[in-house]
């Protein structure tokens, strides 16, 4: 059932002692299904329908579910956001929080944008102050030790706010690729700052204690700053605080200042989300053609009540994060396998008719969930602060004040055995270097049985792509390299029309590299930022290939 790659991996961080693949879904099916008893469902029932779509591999819910479930201190979220206020107090009380949330294995996400620049003087101490920088390395270094006795590495994202005054320091952190290695860096876009870009005007810089400006300067400048950063290096992403705000649907609860790490999830302080994806894969209908709709609505109905249960079973690291969680009931249900998909569907990734198809596939299944959500809500009463929130005005009670995210699924698709998230294959033929450094190498077998099913499977495809990780050299004919073209021959503006298509259908936000070629100029980055921005995305990461010494994925098996 499972493959070889997803049994390593399973065995390395997942399974227990003496467990199998299937104990471990009978445990997380059984523990999370017990929530059903006092909400008075059917606990037996729940509890089979769980472990057939996790065991099918039609869904997985994210990896702290699978690790933690039926443990004591069962933590099953991946996703948090802590503040982080203007004070040396505040400041180490939050960083103890994340090593207390990087030990039950969740990753975490702040804004640094309170944070007082630096050399800004400390009016108790008359000293100056080092600023926000100086506080990620501290964090950094924290993440560094915490991260041996955790189930997984500690991740975490930090948010500077483009018009904080340490901004190109943030911006350009990184050019010293030994720092920050535990952290992803995202700068919070303001509309007014892509204005001033548009328009190409200067743009002021202000305290954030004081509101008043301390410089101003080109934004054209910074953005192109931003671009050439992106461009050697793949950081920093950028985060569009508007847009993401807009869709705020609690607004009466705060504000979003950041997101979790792979910044999927916009989040308000303390709060924690859990997350999970259908395996699109697994939901082509029998003639081939197109999706089986019915089934994947009957997974999504179960992997929504799955999920709100979770928040109920859940274990909660601190106080704060099971007050903030509890009130909203957030859930992420995304995708993984869309790639996949496309390629049974003999359809080109970079095609118009992909991008309707992913647009289609969200709209669907974000129905299909607030449905579930509805339901759910009916019995178990809506989330508590729906008093106020955006649905209050519109579809009425709902149980959950978001239902869909899409993740990266790093592991997950790892274990279900597809291509992760809505991202391209990156190789049709790939070595990964996960876990520390194992090196897993597989032929990617939706390609083989493509090209099989075609008798286009010749001695001479297989060996390219054994070799170059693609079918761009080969005699094949154009569709066909079209269909298996791999992300960095799929032009970069498809890649951003599929995160923007996911994003309309989407509560929460997506996580997607937007994949270059080498050959890319800075101009282009700065391109692709605008163009994320104008169609809507809530935010936008970009990798050029080669930019980075070691890469994560690596093109091609070691012939
Ligand atoms: O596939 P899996 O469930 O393991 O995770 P993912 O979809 O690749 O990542 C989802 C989220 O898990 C990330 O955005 C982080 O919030 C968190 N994560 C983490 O904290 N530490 C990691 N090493 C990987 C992911």
């Amino acid at each position: 059932m499972l493959s070889g790659e997803a049994m390593t991996v399973l065995n390395a961080r997942y399974l227990r002692e003496g467990e199998t693949p299937e104990k471990m879904f009978w445990r997380v099916a059984e523990y999370v299904a017990e929530a059903e008893a006092f909400h008075g469902g059917d606990k037996q029932a729940a509890c089979q329908e769980y472990y057939d779509i996790m065991a099918g591999l039609e869904f997985l819910p994210n990896s702290p579910t699978l690790m933690n479930a039926g443990r004591k201190q069962a933590q099953m979220a991946a996703c948090f956001v802590l503040p982080v206020d203007d004070s040396l107090g505040d400041i180490f009380d939050t960083l103890k929080h994340a090593a207390l949330i990087h030990q039950s294995g969740g990753g975490t996400g702040f804004s640094f944008s309170r944070i007082r620049p630096k050399g800004d003087r400390i009016s108790g101490t008359n000293g100056l102050a080092s600023g926000p920088v100086s506080f990620l390395h501290v964090y950094d270094a924290a993440t560094e030790v915490v991260r041996q006795g955790a189930v997984r590495r500690g991740a975490n994202m930090a948010v500077l706010r483009v018009d904080h005054p340490d901004i190109e320091e943030f911006i350009t952190v990184k050019r010293d690729r030994t720092v920050l290695n535990n952290f992803n860096l995202s700068v919070g876009i303001t509309d007014a700052f892509m204005a001033a870009v548009a328009q190409d005007r200067s743009f002021a810089l202000v305290h954030p204690r004081t509101g008043r400006t301390v410089r101003q300067v080109p934004a054209r400048r910074l953005f192109d700053l931003m671009a050439a950063m992106a461009w050697e290096n793949g950081e920093p992403g950028l985060f569009f605080l508007d847009t993401v705000n807009r869709a705020n649907p609690t607004p009466h609860l705060g504000i979003f200042e950041a997101p979790n790490p792979c910044s999927e999830q916009p989040l308000l302080a303390y709060e924690s989300c859990v997350l999970g994806s259908v395996n699109l894969a697994k939901m082509v209908a029998a003639d081939g053609q197109g999706l089986d709709y019915d089934r994947l609505s009957g997974v999504v109905r179960r992997a929504v009540r799955f999920l709100d249960n979770v928040i109920d079973r859940n274990w909660y690291p601190l106080p704060a994060v099971a007050e903030a969680t509890l009130r909203t009931r957030k859930i992420g249900l995304g995708i993984m396998g869309l790639a996949d998909l496309f390629i049974m569907l003999d359809i080109p990734y970079g095609s118009k008719q992909a991008v309707l198809l992913t647009a289609d596939i969200m709209r669907f299944i974000t129905a299909e969930a607030r449905r579930e959500s509805a339901r759910l809500a009916a019995k178990r009463g809506p989330f508590p602060a729906y008093p106020g929130s955006i649905y209050e005005h519109s579809i009425g009670p709902v149980r959950n004040a978001t239902v869909t995210t899409i993740a990266p699924t790093g592991t997950i698709s790892i274990i279900a055995n597809c291509s992760s998230g809505i991202e391209p294959l990156f190789a049709l033929a790939f070595s990964r270097h996960v876990l520390g450094g194992q090196v897993l190498a597989s032929i990617n077998p939706t390609v083989l049985a493509y090209l099989d099913k075609r008798g286009l499977l010749t001695a001479d495809v297989e060996e390219a792509i054994k070799r170059q990780g693609s079918v761009r050299n080969t005699g094949l004919a154009y569709h066909v390299k079209q269909v298996l073209a791999t992300a960095h021959e799929i032009r970069p503006v498809w890649h951003v029309a599929h995160l923007a298509a996911a994003q309309r259908y989407t509560d929460n936000a997506v996580s997607k590299t937007v994949n270059l070629p080498h050959k890319v100029t800075p101009q282009d980055v700065a391109r692709i930022f605008s163009l994320a921005y104008r169609s809507g995305c809530k935010g936008v990461t970009v990798y050029r290939d080669g930019s980075r010494n070691q890469q994560v994925l690596v093109q091609g098996v070691a012939a």
